[in-house]
């Protein structure tokens, strides 16, 4: 499903990867671990053609990742980046919905039921749906943002960090929730203990 061989990525002075080869099966869950500036969030940047001078190939549910195939690449990805600091959303409802407004996106828009059994699941309300940005904690947001990336249901998720701002409980109940969606690839770069021992497989950069 993700295919990645001899990777390497050059930022003027210095160099990640140094040939990375790995590949990811169809529905497998993968932790990508590494120390802070060991290209965890480039790597998944990469992937989502984000890096155009990488080096080496990559190849993403079959396709080769090439200007001519980014497109259909990212129509199949959902990716939650690390920084989730929009400025763009005046209400949590709009930044909620944002990527089912995409054109692409626009028939998956989730129906009731799928949403209120996210947000069970997520512990969250949806209420927080009617507050402003600036009303909502940072673990409330994060798993918004994740709750909309999961209902997407796209074959491909990329997520950053994506557990950073949870507290113990609720970070290990989410983390069982994603490592248990059936038919989706996942690659997580992530710091956490319980992501990384409970995850497929390890990427260690
Ligand atoms: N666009 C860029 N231009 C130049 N250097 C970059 C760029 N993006 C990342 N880097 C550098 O590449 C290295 C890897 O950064 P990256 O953000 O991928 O690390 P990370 O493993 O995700 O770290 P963290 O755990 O802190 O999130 C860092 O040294 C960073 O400064
Ligand atoms: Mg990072």
């Amino acid at each position: 499903m993700i295919h990645v061989q001899d990777l390497k990525v050059d930022f003027g002075s210095h160099s990640l990867f140094g040939g990375l080869s790995f590949h990811v099966k169809a529905g497998e869950k993968v932790a990508v671990k590494g120390e802070s500036g060991s290209g965890k969030s480039t790597l998944l940047h990469t992937l989502l053609g984000f890096i155009p001078q990488f080096e080496g190939h990559i190849e993403i549910d079959g396709l080769a990742l090439n200007p001519s195939n980014i497109h259909e690449i990212r129509r199949r990805t959902s990716w939650v980046p690390q920084d989730l600091r929009f400025t763009v959303f005046p209400t949590v409802r709009e930044m909620f919905y944002a990527p089912f407004r995409f054109k692409n996106n626009r028939h998956l828009m989730p129906r009731p039921e799928e949403m209120e059994r996210i947000f069970h699941a997520f512990e969250i309300s949806e209420d927080l749906l009617d507050r402003q940005i600036k009303e909502i904690s940072g673990g409330q947001k994060q798993r918004l943002i994740l709750a909309a990336a999961v209902l997407l249901r796209k074959p491909v998720l990329l997520l950053d960090e994506p557990t950073s701002a949870l507290n113990v409980e609720i970070k290990n109940k989410i983390t069982d929730y994603l490592l248990g969606l059936e038919g989706i690839t996942l690659m997580a770069a992530t710091h956490d203990e319980y992501f990384i021992s409970k995850a497929d497989r390890i990427i260690n950069l």
